[in-house]
């Protein structure tokens, strides 16, 4: 396991700086990958992880997001053509790319 704080103290003897840094330049021993936080956050570790030869299809994202009734009736968490309470809200990163894309989504 691979950890990186962003600040670290005088006993930490691990990587220092964000998450990405860490996935770009650490070799990746994992088959696949799951991926939550702010969206830009997502988005930048997952392109480390690809950067880092990850393939796009082994890489999910979470997208709890706009959550409301859960019972895909309201249509708060609509992304594109998903529902993610219905279709989601863990989405694999080559279909979720393009619909993160595009503003407003
Ligand atoms: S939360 Fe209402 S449709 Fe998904």
């Amino acid at each position: 396991m691979h950890t990186t704080v962003d600040m670290a103290d005088r006993t930490w003897h691990g990587a220092v700086g964000v998450v990405t840094t860490l996935l770009e330049r650490e070799p990746v021993t994992a088959d696949i990958a799951f991926v939550c936080g702010p969206e830009a956050m997502m988005t930048a570790s997952v392109r480390a992880l690809m950067n880092n030869g990850m393939p796009a299809d082994h890489l999910y994202v979470s997208l709890e997001r706009n959550m409301h009734c859960g019972i895909a009736h309201c249509g708060r968490c609509q992304l594109g053509p998903l529902l993610l309470c219905r279709d989601g809200a863990v989405v694999r990163w080559d279909r979720a790319a393009e619909l993160m894309a595009v503003r407003g989504r």
